[in-house]
């Protein structure tokens, strides 16, 4: 369904992946976020080469379940199990719906990720969820991740960024406003929509993520997607 939850001039509550946002979340991510597909199918053809037999992946923040999806069906290794965790029940619903008869061994789970437990992982992705976090919190989530990940194990992490440089943020900002209006949303939408949003997703520097990616014990990680403000990081354990 298109999203057109933004087009009126009207009082703007924090944004909220609720049942209106989960009827249109596909046509929203991919009309707003630049090469969003690139990035799912980018993430499958990563699990193909770092999925290991008789351990777990997770999708930390599946929304509708795009990622799983994509892993799933690359996947090679043998006795695998899937989690796709949300904390939104709408997402959760709708990712079983996706998912049914298409991913085997597959929990879909509704609970927070800050609570989940993370053991025998050799995947784990974060997609756009990190930038949902409270940033007091996102340390002991990587740190939980890796502890729970098998040696050889990855995390990817796809997020929108910002820039340290006003010129540089104010030139990418322009260009991703143009993206937005190219995709058919109009000024008054996209002005609404970063209204709704601007309390809930909160953006960091690439640096920021690399050197908490390191403190976490990640000591190698690669950039493998970058779109205007939207990054994909590669960490392997
Ligand atoms: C932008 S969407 C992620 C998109 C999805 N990974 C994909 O690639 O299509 C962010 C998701 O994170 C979920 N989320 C935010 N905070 C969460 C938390 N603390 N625990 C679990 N899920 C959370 C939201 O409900 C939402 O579905």
């Amino acid at each position: 369904m298109r999203d057109n939850l933004f087009n009126k001039q009207s009082d703007i509550a924090d944004f909220r992946f609720d049942q209106d946002v989960v009827k249109v979340f596909d046509d929203m991510v991919r009309r707003s976020v630049p090469g969003y597909d690139s990035m799912i199918q980018m993430i499958g053809l990563i699990a193909r080469m770092y999925g290991q037999d008789n351990t777990n992946y997770y999708d930390l923040g599946s929304s509708t379940g795009a990622i799983t999806l994509s892993i799933a069906l690359n996947n090679k290794s043998k006795n695998n199990q899937f989690f796709a965790i949300d904390n939104s029940k709408k997402m959760v619903e709708q990712c079983e719906k996706n998912l049914h008869n298409k991913v085997d061994n597959l929990q879909a789970i509704c609970d927070d990720i800050n609570q989940v437990k993370i053991n025998s992982a050799s995947i784990v992705v974060l997609n756009l969820t990190l930038q949902f976090i409270d940033v007091n919190l996102r340390s002991n989530l990587i740190k939980k991740i890796y502890d729970g990940l098998e040696s050889g194990g990855i995390l990817i992490i796809s997020e929108k960024i910002h820039f340290d440089d006003a010129v540089t943020q104010n030139q990418i900002t322009k260009l991703h406003m143009d993206f937005k209006k190219e995709n058919g949303y109009s000024e008054l939408e996209i002005a609404n929509k970063r209204q709704a949003i601007e309390n809930v997703l909160i953006t960091e520097t690439k640096e920021q993520h690399l050197n908490r990616l390191r403190d976490c014990g990640f000591v190698e990680t690669s950039c493998f997607f970058q779109c205007l403000n939207f990054v994909s990081f590669l960490s392997v354990k």
